[in-house]
C-alpha cells in the first residue's frame, strides 16, 4: 500500500551527521537504512561527481519513495535488503566488488522505524490511527503483529512487552492482548490500545506530558516482528568491518535498549572493557576509535522543531586498524 498523502521526513541529526562523516573526493558511502532517503540527499550533496551511494532498506515503500526523491542520479544505487543479511547478498557483493573494492568511507545506519512507516495507517504501526495489526517493515515476508501475537502464550507474550517495551505491566497487558484476540476483538491498531487501556487507563488530562500507555507494548511489539535487535551487535561489526582505514561509521538509535547495543558494540570493538571486574581477561583488540564517547544528542532547537528527534543518540566511530 503506498502512501497517498506527500511525507515530510525531517532527517534526525542530519548536522551533526554530516560534520562526522568525512567524505573524500570519490567517496564510498553504504547507507543500511536508507528510508525517505534523507540523510542521503544531503551526503550526495556534499560527495563528488566520481562518489558512488549504496542505499540499503528492507521496506518496498521507502524505496520507491527514495528513488522518487532522489530522482536519476547515477552515483545512486539501491539495494532491497535486511542489513542483517547485506553481508553475503549477491547483488551487494557484486556491487561492492564494482565499485567499492577497498571498502567504504562513511557507514550510515539511521535505527528504527521511518515516518512513513509511522504515518500510514495501512502500516499499523500506530495507535494514533486506525489501520490492520500489520507493523512490518518488509511488507513482502513474515509475520504480521496479528499474526505473531497470535503465536505468543501469556508468557512469551509478556517476556516480549516486558524486554522490548520496558513495560512494568507486561503480565496484565500480554493477558489483556490475548483475551482480546480469542474474543474476536483485536484486529487493528485500536483494538490492540483498547485491550492496552483496559490495564493502565489513557487518562488524557491527568496524564498531560506523559506519552501513552500503549507506546511501550506498541514499541514491544514492534521491535519482536521486525527482529530489530536480534542480529544488531552483529551488523554493526560486519559494516566495520567493511570500512576503510580512517573511515567513519555513524549510528541513530532511538531507544535506550537500541542504543546500548550499539554503545557496548562500538565500545568492546574500541578497545574498551566493560565486563564484570576491572580488567578484561584478555586484551581487547581496538579497531575503532570512539569520536565523542558519550554520543551526540540532538540540540534544544533540533527537538523543539522536530519533537520525535528527542530520544535520537549518534554515536561515531573510526576505523583504526
Ligand atoms: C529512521 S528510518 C531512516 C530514515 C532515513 N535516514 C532518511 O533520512 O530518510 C529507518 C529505515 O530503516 C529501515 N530499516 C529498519 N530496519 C532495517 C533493516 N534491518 N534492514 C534494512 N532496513 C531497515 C526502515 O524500513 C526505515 O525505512
Amino acid at each position: 500500500m503506498m502512501a497517498t498523502q506527500p511525507l515530510v521526513h525531517v532527517p534526525v541529526l542530519l548536522q551533526e551527521v554530516l560534520d562526522n562523516l568525512v567524505l573524500p573526493p570519490a567517496a564510498r558511502v553504504l547507507d543500511l537504512t536508507l528510508g525517505l532517503g534523507g540523510h542521503a540527499e544531503a551526503l550526495l550533496a556534499r560527495c563528488d561527481a566520481k562518489a558512488r551511494y549504496l542505499g540499503v532498506d528492507r521496506d518496498p515503500e521507502a524505496r520507491y519513495l527514495a528513488r522518487r526523491r532522489l530522482g536519476e542520479d547515477t552515483r545512486l544505487e539501491i539495494l532491497p535488503c535486511a542489513y542483517e543479511e547485506l553481508w553475503s547478498d549477491p547483488g551487494f557483493l557484486a556491487w561492492k566488488a564494482a565499485e567499492a573494492p577497498d571498502g567504504f568511507d562513511a557507514i550510515l545506519a539511521d535505527l528504527g522505524v521511518s515516518t512513513l512507516q509511522l504515518r500510514t495507517p495501512e502500516r499499523g504501526f500506530s495507535f494514533r490511527d486506525e489501520g490492520p495489526l500489520d507493523m512490518r517493515m518488509d511488507t513482502s515476508s513474515g509475520l504480521t503483529a496479528l499474526e505473531w501475537i497470535g503465536s505468543q502464550t501469556d508468557e512469551t507474550l509478556a517476556n516480549a512487552i516486558y524486554q522490548y517495551g520496558e513495560e512494568r505491566a507486561s503480565r496484565p497487558i500480554a493477558r489483556a492482548i490475548l483475551k482480546a484476540l480469542q474474543e474476536g476483538r483485536l484486529a487493528t491498531t485500536h483494538d490492540l490500545a483498547q485491550a492496552i487501556y483496559t490495564v493502565i487507563p489513557r487518562e488524557p488530562a491527568k496524564r498531560k506530558g506523559h506519552s501513552d500507555p500503549a507506546t511501550r507494548s506498541f514499541q514491544a511489539i514492534r521491535i519482536a516482528v521486525n527482529g530489530e535487535l536480534d542480529r544488531l551487535a552483529l551488523s554493526l561489526e560486519a559494516a566495520v568491518s567493511q570500512l576503510r582505514m580512517g573511515g567513519r561509521l555513524a549510528v541513530i538509535s532511538f531507544h535506550s535498549l537500541e542504543d546500548r547495543i550499539v554503545k557496548q558494540t562500538l565500545r568492546r570493538l574500541a578497545g574498551i572493557y566493560d565486563g564484570p571486574g576491572r580488567t578484561a581477561p584478555m586484551e581487547l583488540p581496538k579497531i575503532l576509535k570512539l569520536i565523542h564517547a558519550g554520543g551526540i544528542a540532538p540540540s534544544e532547537a533540533e527537538c523543539s522543531v522536530n519533537p520525535p528527534s528527542r530520544s535520537a543518540r549518534l554515536r561515531v566511530a573510526e576505523r583504526i586498524a
